[in-house]
Order: C-alpha cells, then sequence, then structure tokens
C-alpha cells in the first residue's frame, strides 16, 4: 500500500489556513501544521488524528524569523511533500507613512519572503517526483490598490505574478501552482489588521468554509489561477487578456510618438 500523501499548511492556527488543514485531513492527507502559536495547532492536530485517522505533526514557527524559515524550508526539502500550502500572510491597514517599519518589515517577510522561500524548497523534491501542488493563497488584493493597503497589496501582486511564472515553468513537471484570490473572508485577519470586521460590508464577506471549499474544487480541476468569489469567469479571461495584449504592447523598440518633445 502507499504511503498517505503529506500536506504541509502555514498559517494553519486559524482562519482560512485551519479550514484548509480540517479539509485535507477530511481527505486522507498527513499533515503537517505551521504557524506561531503552538498551542492552536496542537488542538486543531488532537482534532484532526481523532476525526480523520490521519497523522499530524505540528510545526510552531514564526515564518518572519530566520531560523524558523530553515526548519519549515528543510521539512520540505527532506520529506515528500505533495501540497504545500502558502497561506500565512497578515495585511496591516494603516496609511503608508504611519506603518510601523517592524510591521511594513514583518508582512514583507512573511507574505513575501517566506513564501518564496518555502515554494523553491517545495519544488526541487515536486519535480524530482513528478508531482506536487502549490497553493499559493493570495487576493484580490493583487490587482486592486487602495489607500492603506498600499504594501499588503504589493505583496499580494507578488503572489499572483510569482505563482503565474512558475506555472510556466513546471507545466510539463506534473505540479500543480494554484494561485487562489480570496476577497473578503470572515476570520480574525481584520482584528489582527487594526481594523475590526464589523467596520466592512459583510454581503462582501464569505466564510472560511466557502472559501476553501470553493478553492479546493478549483484544485481538483488543476485551475491555476481561482477566485472563488468572481462569478463571471468572463471578467478574469478578459483581464489576463488584456494583460497579455498590453505585454504585447511594449515590445516596441521606440518611444512611443506621444512621447515626442514639443
Ligand atoms: N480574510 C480575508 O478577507 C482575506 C482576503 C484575501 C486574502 N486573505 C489571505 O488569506 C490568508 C490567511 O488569512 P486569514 O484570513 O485566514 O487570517 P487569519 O485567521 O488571521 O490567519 C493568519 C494565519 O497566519 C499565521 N501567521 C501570522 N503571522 C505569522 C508568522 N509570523 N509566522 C507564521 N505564521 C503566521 C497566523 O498564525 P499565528 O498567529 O499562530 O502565527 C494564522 O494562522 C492570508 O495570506 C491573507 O492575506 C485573507
Amino acid at each position: 500500500m502507499s504511503a498517505p500523501s503529506l500536506a504541509l499548511v502555514t498559517g494553519a492556527s486559524s482562519g482560512i489556513g485551519a479550514v484548509y488543514a480540517r479539509r485535507l485531513a477530511a481527505r486522507g492527507h498527513d499533515l503537517i501544521l505551521v504557524a506561531r502559536r503552538a498551542d492552536r495547532l496542537n488542538a486543531l492536530a488532537a482534532a484532526l488524528r481523532r476525526d480523520h485517522a490521519v497523522a499530524v505533526r505540528t510545526l510552531p514557527a514564526d515564518l518572519t524569523a530566520e531560523g524558523d524559515i530553515a526548519l519549515v524550508e528543510q521539512a520540505l526539502r527532506s520529506e515528500p511533500i505533495d501540497i504545500l500550502v502558502n497561506n500565512a500572510g497578515i495585511g496591516p491597514i494603516t496609511p503608508t507613512a504611519d506603518l510601523s517599519d517592524a510591521d511594513a518589515a514583518a508582512t514583507l517577510s512573511l507574505n513575501v519572503t517566506a513564501l518564496m522561500r518555502l515554494t523553491r524548497a517545495a519544488l526541487p523534491g515536486m519535480r524530482a517526483r513528478r508531482q506536487g501542488t502549490i497553493v499559493n493563497v493570495g487576493s484580490v488584493m493583487a490587482f486592486h490598490a487602495m489607500p492603506v493597503t498600499s504594501l499588503y497589496s504589493a505583496t499580494k501582486a507578488f503572489v499572483l505574478t510569482y505563482s503565474r511564472a512558475i506555472q510556466q515553468e513546471v507545466k510539463d513537471q506534473g505540479i500543480l501552482v494554484q494561485a487562489v484570490l480570496p476577497a473578503g473572508t470572515i476570520t480574525d485577519f481584520y482584528d489582527t489588521a487594526g481594523v475590526p470586521l464589523a467596520a466592512f460590508d459583510q454581503s462582501a464577506f464569505m466564510t472560511a468554509e466557502q472559501l476553501v471549499d470553493a478553492a479546493l474544487v478549483g484544485m481538483d480541476r488543476g485551475e491555476e489561477v481561482t477566485l472563488p468569489s468572481v462569478h463571471d469567469a468572463a471578467l478574469w479571461t478578459a483581464y489576463d487578456e488584456a494583460r497579455a495584449r498590453l505585454f504585447g504592447g511594449t515590445q516596441n523598440g521606440a518611444p512611443a510618438p506621444r512621447y515626442q518633445q514639443a
């Protein structure tokens, strides 16, 4: 009998990551759960072992700390991890000039550097085994710049662009890289960001369970960009086609006539 497939979920101590952990356990995957709050990870691990008879380990780690990122990279390099869910993320909601240096550095480190490093640690083994899935949790803010979320939107644009490029690199290697772009989702994210969830229009929010279940349907279909809240799928197609046309329009070796000096 082949060994059960192993999944590693970052940010598994709450919200979207905890739901990914529950759903993957229900599908029979063994799990490694990563986040800082070990007590929450341990409680979730015990519940998953009890409810789904899967093997669950916790790997408490601060993914903004060098030594801790290295521990998670080591797990990804040394174990046959089939599914990596890069979900841990934060998004301070503060005017750019008022954001503390520490919060700015942590946002960049978690949303960009950790996701990049864990993706790179996972890929060689997946390529050698010719199978694997990396789920990169971005945001619809990847294509929407707004006041007070400048850094967050920019980090999520990174997640989308990084994922889109790697998809092209691995398309013949049996690896799926899925960018999941949630819109408003009911989690602790907003309290952590400094603005209570109650301050937002609740009609634009779905539950973390709805979000993850939709994202898993996308994953099962091999979808590369999943927008669970977008009902009209043609919107993404039109957006991506416009992006490709714009890039095509940049490939000229001369300035456009409108930039000629008067
Ligand atoms: N909620 C939304 O409306 C929404 C919309 C679009 C995208 N997203 C994205 O969804 C992802 C999950 O967020 P969520 O909504 O589920 O929020 P959440 O409930 O606040 O979960 C965030 C997770 O990230 C972990 N985390 C935070 N800092 C960390 C660190 N330094 N090291 C390791 N883990 C850390 C947290 O665990 P510990 O505190 O225990 O470390 C927690 O498990 C994020 O990438 C977010 O950008 C959310």
